[in-house]
Order: structure tokens, then sequence, then C-alpha cells
């Protein structure tokens, strides 16, 4: 454990790159969603490596005299959303606002999708608990390219709760409170996002050996001697990591504020989290606990991946796995235009994020607050109960309970005002599947059958940290599964009609989504 952090750190020495964060344009840039009308899906160009462009999809919107490209996103809970999505690019696309509780239409989950030069207005109202939240494209056949290149950004919803947690940290959104948005990405010589999966990386996922955060690569900060909030989405199309903050050899503690719906009743204090796509993390560090004298760097600390889908459909490579032992694990196999100098993509890898050089910084007394926000008690009711089985065909494509995503046809329904359990049940061969509810978050109540990494992190009822939380999100191991309480009150009229797949994008694509109906 020591030689694998000591090695992190050494990675992150290296780090030279200031780390991209959200300013008043650009982008990242904050916009409140009052002030402005209309967002375009278009091609663009940054600069991601130092030195060359890298073409781009984005959201670009025009505000105030200034250009927003996939602006974070501002709301006070309660305010509006009225905004016209014009697709300026030569595929279907259309947003999905991930963890929000909208009706069907504006849910964007793609069941009715924007065609080139179309448009698609959107009017809801934000009601959900202050958290951070995102949008992504959601037309499927497309969603795991089109996030790849650059459709993803930020929204934070903020109520009381967060009014008072800023006050009494003395928090400032891009300064003492930073939003990271981690991606892992692979580029060709030219500085052009690779993507281009085999048959297996269709199936087990795509990964890339580049790991971006805000769109940085190898990217440090500047942190003063106090508490800083990092507010974190899990970005990638398929890679989860363990994170960890790290200095001189060991793990630092720090504190799990907030999970995908919001802040937790009281923070946490932890050493190590897994974050899985999809999912958000809202996360304390006190650094006045840190070494002044050394720089803290955020990790991926090494797991096994539980990639055990068994046979030749091997998606890619967990460390367990000798790198050539396969035919087709290296994202260089797809690649031969990839530079040279790249090492392997390999899920569960012991990498540096991030370094945060420590600064000398004005006296900071705040104390960490023991109450956060008040939860509704998850409520397990027995009945109904439903079981999701999450498997394979054998022949490159996910199932939920055995069937492949028809979006002409809801694989269930359930009852408006029901509050169901589910019983998330993945195979022992298989791997792990992050799986997301449209409409409504949920909370955990059981993990049963975990495998070890996950059990050592666990407490009563195989509970994980952020299972404390309120979720939209839930990450189920191979062998595991899950418990989840679901409340499907709403105040939309009509039959609701929402999706439930695997945040993993390749493995929604290749089946992994069902739609189902709320009757009215
Ligand atoms: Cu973040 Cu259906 O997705
Ligand atoms: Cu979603
Ligand atoms: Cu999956």
């Amino acid at each position: 454990m020591a030689d694998e952090i000591t090695g992190i750190e050494k990675e992150g020495a290296g780090f030279a790159n200031p780390l991209r964060l959200p300013g008043s344009s650009g982008l990242f840039g904050v916009l409140p969603v009052s002030e402005f009308r209309e967002v375009q899906v278009v091609r663009s160009e940054i600069e991601v490596l130092p030195g060359r462009r890298t073409p781009i999809l984005a959201y670009a919107v025009e505000s105030g005299g200034k250009t927003f490209l996939n602006p974070a996103l501002l709301a006070r809970r309660g305010d509006d959303m009225r905004v016209r999505l014009i697709n300026r690019i030569d595929q279907p696309t259309v947003i999905h606002w991930h963890g929000l509780s909208v009706d069907s239409r504006n849910d964007g989950n793609g069941l009715n999708v924007v065609p080139p030069g179309g448009s698609m207005d959107y009017a809801f109202t934000l009601s959900d608990r202050s958290s951070m939240y995102w949008y992504h494209p959601h037309a499927h056949g497309y969603i795991p390219q089109q996030a790849y290149h650059g459709l993803a950004s930020l929204l934070f919803v903020e109520d009381d709760d967060e009014t008072a947690l800023r006050k009494e940290l003395d928090l400032a959104l891009g300064d003492t409170e930073i939003p990271l948005v981690l991606q892992d990405r692979e580029f060709d010589a030219q500085g052009r996002l690779l993507y281009a999966p085999t048959a297996a990386q269709s199936f087990g996922g795509w990964v890339g050996n580049r790991l971006l955060v805000n769109l940085t690569e190898r990217p440090f900060i500047q942190a003063g001697r106090r508490i800083v909030r990092f507010r974190i989405l899990n970005g990638c199309n398929a890679r989860s990591y363990r994170l960890a903050f790290v200095q001189g050899g060991r793990r630092l503690g720090f504190y799990l504020a907030g999970t995908d719906g919001g802040l937790l009743a009281q923070p946490l204090r932890i050493d190590q989290t897994f974050i899985s796509p999809g999912q958000r993390l809202d996360v304390l560090v006190d650094l006045r606990e840190a070494d002044p004298g050394l720089p803290v760097t955020l990790a991926s600390l090494a797991f096994d991946p539980m990639h055990a889908e068994g046979g030749h459909d091997r998606g890619h490579a967990g460390p367990a796995t000798p790198p050539m032992a396969g035919m087709d694990h290296s994202q260089h196999s797809a690649a031969p235009t990839a530079e040279p100098s790249t090492p392997m993509a390999m899920e569960g890898e012991a990498r540096a994020l991030m370094r945060i050089d420590l600064k000398a910084s004005a006296k900071y007394e705040r104390r960490m607050p023991t109450v956060l926000s008040s939860l509704p008690a998850a409520i397990a009711s027995a009945n109904p109960q439903r079981r999701m089985q999450l498997g394979h065909n054998g022949k490159g494509n996910w199932t939920i309970n055995g069937g492949l995503f028809d979006p002409k046809v809801a694989a269930l329904s359930v009852q408006r005002g029901a509050r169901e359990t589910w019983l998330i049940e993945n195979a022992q061969l298989s791997m792990p599947h992050p799986m997301h509810l449209h409409g409504f978050s949920f909370r955990v109540i059981e993990r049963l059958g975990s495998p070890a990494l996950v059990r050592e992190l666990a407490g009563a009822r195989g509970l994980l940290p952020q299972d404390q939380g309120v979720i939209d999100t839930v990450h189920v191991w191979p062998g595991e599964s899950v418990r989840v309480a679901i409340d499907f009150t709403h105040p939309h009229a009509g039959d609701q009609d929402y999706v439930f797949h695997c945040h993993s994008l390749e493995h929604a694509e290749a089946g992994m989504m069902l739609r189902y109906t709320v009757k009215a």
C-alpha cells in the first residue's frame, strides 16, 4: 500500500497544468438558468493537450454578450428552466438532465430526440434537493460517442441547507469549492479524441489512458490550509475510480458530505470511496490535517475491477490479467495511430488524478459541521418487490431480466405514488454495473453478497458510506444483490415513461436499458 501511494505521489509530482476552473464565461463558465433561453449543440475546438487543438462537441450558450461552452448551470430550488435546445450537429441528440425529477418529456430520456437542424423546448421546475446534477446526451445509438466527445456538464441546485453550509464553511464556488469532472480519454497523435471501440470494448466498456479532470490533463491546484469542498462527477463512459487523498505515503481522512441527490444528514469520516460512471460525491477535506510541507494528491487507488464476464467476451483488462495475455484488451489494438508513449488503459490501476499544493492562507477557524441536512427515512416496504436481474446473453449484449432495450416497449409499469423495493441482482460472471434510474432518486436499503473489496468498506446491512445518501445511480458489483427503495410519487399529469439503465454507456448501448411506465 505504501509503495502504491508513493508511486502515485511520484506521478502527481510531475503534474504541471493548472486545473480548469469554472469562471464567468467560456468552458464550464458559471451561468444561472434564468440568464439564457437557448442552448446549441455544436462542434467546437479546445486545447486539452498543451499546444494541440482538440475538436469536441459542446453545448454552446450566448448570454450577456459572453459565450459559454458546457456552462456550469446554477439554479435555486424552485427555479424554472425554460430553454430551447437547437441541434447544430449532423446526428440526433437530446439533453437529459441527470438526477432531476421531471416529467417524461422534459427528462430527455431519448424516447424523443432532436434531429439535425431541429429543436426542442424544455420547460420545467427544478424541484429537487440541492446537489450537483449534470446534463448529457441521451439519443440511444449515439450516447457513448457524444458524451465522450464533450457533451456533458454540471447543474447545481441550491436550497437553504446548501446556503447554510457554504456560509458555515466560508465556501466559494470555483475557489474553495471545486467541481471535479473525472473523465478518461484517448487521443491520437494530432490531439484528436479517439473513440474506436472493438467489438469487445463495445461490450465491456471503453476506457482511456489519459485521466482528465475538468478536461485538464495532469492538473494541479493550490489550496489554503482550510476546509475545501470537492464536488466530484464521474463523467467517464465506463471507468470507475477508487478515490483517496494521499500524502507522504498514507491516506488522509476526509468527509463524505453528499451523494447524487444532495447532502447527507451528517458528514461521514472516510479515507476512500468508489465512484462509478454517472455518480457524484460531495466531499469535504480539512487540509489543516495535512502536513503543510508536502502536496496532497487526489488518487485512484488500485482495485480489482472484477471483470469476470467469461468467455472471449472480455471487454478490457483488469490488473489481474497480464497486459499481453488477451487478444484485444489493449485500446491500442484499436488505435494504431495513438501516441506510442502512452501506457495501456486499465481500469483499477493506481493513478494520480490531481495534485493539491498547499499554500499559506488567512487564518481559518471553521469546524466541520455536525448536521448538514435532514433526509426522509428510507422506507423498505416489502411489497411490491421487483427483481432486476443483470446478465448477458453470450452474444455481446447486456440484459435486464433477460431482455434487451426496446424503446417502443415498456418492460414494466408501476403505479404513481407506489413505494417499491427493487432487488437488483448482478450475476457472478459479470462486470460491475452502475444502474441508473430516471425520474426518481432512491435509497439503498441493503447489500448482499458483496465482494471483499466492498465488504471492507461497508457497515451495517453491507451498506457503504455513499449508500446513506439520496442517489440516482447504484453500483452493483458481480455477485452482489442490492435492495433499493423507490418512491414513485410525482406531481406530473398523466402516464410518465422513463428508463432504467446501466451508466457504463457502452453497456446501455449493448442492451442494458429498459423503458418503464409510471401509470397515472
Ligand atoms: Cu446520466 Cu440515462 O443517464
Ligand atoms: Cu439520468
Ligand atoms: Cu453495466
